[in-house]
């Protein structure tokens, strides 16, 4: 798979790189790379934003920057990427990403990341570049590079090679495996820890009860409400 990620503060991700599983799929071959608009602006002294018109707090960035960039790095008019690769633009208020579109991801070859900073894109970006919008959650962060993050890292860790044990993401919460119910509880040693004892089924070496108990509690966990707060 080949990634960009265009940011302006590509320093972010270099602790991201070095994570086990992403550096597994950097070495079987899948491609990460930043791309920072900062170095292909038109403006002068670096500019990248600009105040938004009709007044209010914060910054934009500037749709002619990104063209700039984008235009750069793919040799291409940017309103013709999104015909040859997922242009994702990351925002609080896009499509919620959850499992099903982490797997739609995952199947793609190339994909294109949009982090925004500050009050976020010019929505000309979003309108005329963008495939997707695309948010981690209904929240504002500061910028799009931790949602950009948490995308990389869901979708890498789909990939072959990503993971010591293939098994890991194939029976995990939201999985088809699970029909889409969270994971079931998980235990190890010490069987027995302050009185608190593990279920018996586990120690039973009995696979398919194992695999009933598992199904069940998945299933119990699914069609619960939220989980209250621990210990509350
Ligand atoms: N940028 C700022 N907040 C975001 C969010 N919740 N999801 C994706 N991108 C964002």
């Amino acid at each position: 798979m080949d990634i960009d990620i265009f940011t302006l503060f590509p320093e972010w991700f270099e602790w991201f790189f070095t994570q086990r599983h992403v550096a597994n799929v950097l070495a079987g071959g899948s491609r990460l790379e930043l791309v920072n608009p900062r170095e292909h602006t038109p403006l002068s002294a670096g500019q990248v934003d600009d105040t938004p018109f009709g007044g209010g707090a914060g910054m934009v960035l500037r749709v002619d920057v990104l063209d700039s960039a984008l235009r750069a790095h793919y040799g291409v008019d940017p309103v013709e990427l999104r015909e040859r690769r997922r242009v994702i633009a990351l925002a609080p208020s896009g499509r919620l990403l959850d499992d099903a579109l982490v797997d739609e991801l995952a199947a793609e070859p190339a994909v294109t990341l949009l982090c925004g900073r500050y009050e976020g894109f010019d929505e000309r970006i979003v309108e005329h570049f963008a495939s997707d919008v695309v948010s981690v959650g209904r929240y504002v962060l500061s910028g799009g590079e931790t949602a950009a993050m948490v995308l990389c890292d869901a979708v890498l860790r789909k990939l072959p090679g990503a993971l010591g044990d293939e098994r890991s993401a194939q029976e995990e919460s939201f999985s088809a495996a699970l029909g889409g119910d969270p994971e079931y509880p998980h235990y190890t040693r010490p069987a027995e820890y302050r009185g608190w004892r593990v279920p018996d089924v586990l120690l039973s070496g009995h696979h398919e009860r194992i695999a009933a108990w598992r199904r069940e509690r998945s299933r119990e966990r699914g069609a619960a409400p939220d989980p209250p707060a621990a210990g509350g």
